[in-house]
């Protein structure tokens, strides 16, 4: 049975099978409306989140499937002390798939070890967020038409932010990948993807902390918020959530096709002028997120596709 851990869990063939599917079902979604009928998909949710929970809920809805799940860990028995062992255990009685989000780096990947249904990682502490970086890759790959040669500009939180995590780790797959790291001192990528991944795979990248400086070199620009709730002091935290600010005028430097992406939720690093730009594409990328979560249902419950 295959689990949804980390962005690498897919081989590259595996990856573009499944992209290749998501642009399918977003082309047209009524072929698709059936291939889940009588299946359920449980969210098991111990952290806040609005768009992934809700777009898995979405996603198994459009294939004609159920939900059900918990959407804070004070409405689960985890209140009561039950370990994730236990309850994935049982959860795997009462549904065919499930999705995970923990403050917890490593709990989707111990629920694995216990489950009798795929897990997918939800995104678990400041570590991975796989179902969003594939979505990110979506996006890119439908909007760019590819995912090599690119100079990808990844903004703000670089330190807790596991959206920029996941996305590093599966970028340096494709051929003719830079980075430029765009973030205050003390937000900058932890020493572990310096080391495992980014230089253990001679992916060039530079490192700054001016965002107009590096504008005119981006192919895409990857907006993150300060993680407030990974912070161990708030002083720290508003000093640091305004570092950058991204709004028409900082534009004017960008190139005429730089796609901006961004994770969302938005706090105030893109000012809401800059929505209407037509380069600005993280409503679209959200949308997109339906899509591949679709796709990736699929994938795991490895149902064929529709006749
Ligand atoms: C991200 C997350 O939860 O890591 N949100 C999301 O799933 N789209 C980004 C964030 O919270 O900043």
């Amino acid at each position: 049975m295959k689990h949804i851990i980390s962005p690498l869990d897919l081989t590259c063939n595996e990856l573009d099978d499944l992209l290749s599917l998501a642009g399918r079902i977003y082309r047209h979604p009524e072929r698709y409306s059936q291939v889940c009928n009588g299946k359920k998909l449980a969210t098991l949710f111990y952290e806040p989140s609005t768009r992934t929970r809700l777009s898995f809920e979405s996603a198994m809805m459009n294939l004609g499937g159920n939900v059900l799940g918990f959407s804070s860990a004070d409405s689960s028995s985890v209140a009561k002390g039950e370990s994730i062992a236990d309850t994935i255990r049982v959860i795997s009685y009462y549904a065919d798939i499930c999705a995970m989000r923990h403050p917890k780096e490593g709990a989707p990947l111990v629920a694995s070890q216990f489950s009798g249904i795929p897990v997918i990682n939800a995104g678990d502490g400041g570590h991975n967020h796989p179902t969003q970086t594939l979505t990110d890759l979506l996006t890119i790959k439908e909007l760019k038409g590819d995912l090599n040669n690119l100079t990808i500009g990844v903004c703000g939180d670089l330190k807790f932010g596991r959206t920029v995590h996941s996305l590093i780790n599966a970028m340096v797959r494709y051929s003719g990948i830079r980075f430029i790291m765009i973030s205050p001192d003390e937000l900058k990528i932890p020493e572990y993807l310096r080391n495992e991944t980014l230089d253990a795979n001679n992916i060039p990248y530079t490192e700054t902390n001016v965002l107009e400086d590096v504008l005119p070199e981006l192919d895409v620009l990857y907006m993150t918020r300060v993680q407030r709730e990974r912070f161990f002091n708030e002083e720290d935290y508003i000093r640091l959530k305004d570092s950058f600010i991204l709004d028409n005028n900082k534009m004017t430097y960008a190139n005429k096709d730089m796609l901006i992406l961004h994770p969302l939720p938005r706090v105030n690093e893109i000012a809401t002028e800059v929505d209407s730009d037509p380069r600005a594409v993280y409503f679209k990328q959200a949308h997109y997120g339906v899509f591949l979560r679709m796709a990736l249902i699929m994938t795991l419950l490895e149902l064929p596709e529709p006749e």
